[in-house]
């Protein structure tokens, strides 16, 4: 069917012997699932898929999400999320720059967080030889089990506050871009509440669910005392004990879990060094 490698000793596996650009049979998908679950990140190289094969190939692990920044979704596919510096022939974006540069899980906003992501690679840049633009990917599964007794028993029945505005906001400022919000679209994602701790459906294992993209705040704790506890905790995601490290390449298609893993991109390149990537986002259930 397909062989797996892993790409750390904690979690992530690269899948070798499979084109994802041709349909496949349905046992070849189950234990395409099966790993995705056990290993949270799956990487599959040399990677050719149309775009509305990309979408197809995503429909066979769940529906997907059209993401809330409809500016950056493809025309002809909307479930296409488009990250990147690319501009049309008018000098407008094609795709959101520098997005997810912070550690988070992808839609932790909503009240019903991401099951995943699928990203291909299509445009990745390169200087004296080297690829830029690396995605750091942690295991907030691995992390959970790392927290000292006393923090786990803390956090175990708190909840917290995530919002996506803001985080939003701030990245685009740092790009040179001033941006408002009305009234109206903020309403459309307003904060959500999640427990600080969730059990992932499939693997049974807890995981952190604090982000420094998107989690405001502690609820039901004093302004100093949630600050502090938030900056305790996320002194822990990024630890390289917890981390796999991926450098792109074209053609490169990655697939993570929201659940139980976080990311951030590594913005080492200059805004005239391309970079373009779509993603399409699985949507979550209310369970998780
Ligand atoms: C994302 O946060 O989904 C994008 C990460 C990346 O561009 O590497």
């Amino acid at each position: 069917m397909f062989q797996i490698r892993k790409l750390s000793d904690t979690f992530g596996a690269e899948i070798l012997g499979l084109d994802l650009s041709r349909e496949f049979d349905d046992a070849t998908y189950a234990g395409l699932k099966k790993a995705y679950a056990e290993h949270s990140v799956l990487l599959l190289r040399g990677q050719k898929m149309s775009d509305e094969r990309h979408v197809e190939f995503s429909r066979r692990f769940g529906e997907l999400e059209i993401h809330v920044l409809r500016e950056y979704v493809s025309p002809e596919y909307p479930e296409l999320y488009r990250i990147g510096n690319l501009k049309d022939a008018d000098g407008k974006p094609i795709a959101i720059p520098d997005a997810g540069a912070y550690w988070h899980a992808d839609l932790s906003y909503t009240s019903r967080p991401s099951r995943g992501s699928i990203m291909q690679s299509h445009t990745i840049p390169v200087r004296d030889g080297k690829a830029l633009g690396d995605t750091l990917f942690c295991s907030t599964a691995a992390i959970w089990d790392a927290l000292p007794a006393a923090l786990k028993q803390k956090i175990e029945l708190l909840k917290a506050v995530h919002r996506f505005w803001d985080r939003y906001i701030a990245s685009r400022k740092a790009a040179g871009q001033d941006v408002t919000i009305s009234p109206e679209r903020r309403a459309g994602m307003p904060d959500v509440e999640h427990p600080m701790v969730k059990l992932h459906p499939e693997t049974k294992r807890r995981c952190l669910f604090v982000n420094e993209g998107f989690t405001l705040s502690v609820v039901g704790l004093p302004a100093v005392e949630s600050r502090a506890l938030l900056d305790e905790l996320f002194s822990y995601i990024g630890r390289a004990e917890t981390v796999y490290r991926h450098s792109w390449q074209v053609g490169d298609v990655v697939m993570w879990d929201n659940w139980s893993t976080q990311h951030a991109l590594t913005v080492d390149y200059r805004p005239d060094e391309p970079r373009f990537m779509q993603r399409t986002t699985l949507m979550g259930s209310a369970v998780f």
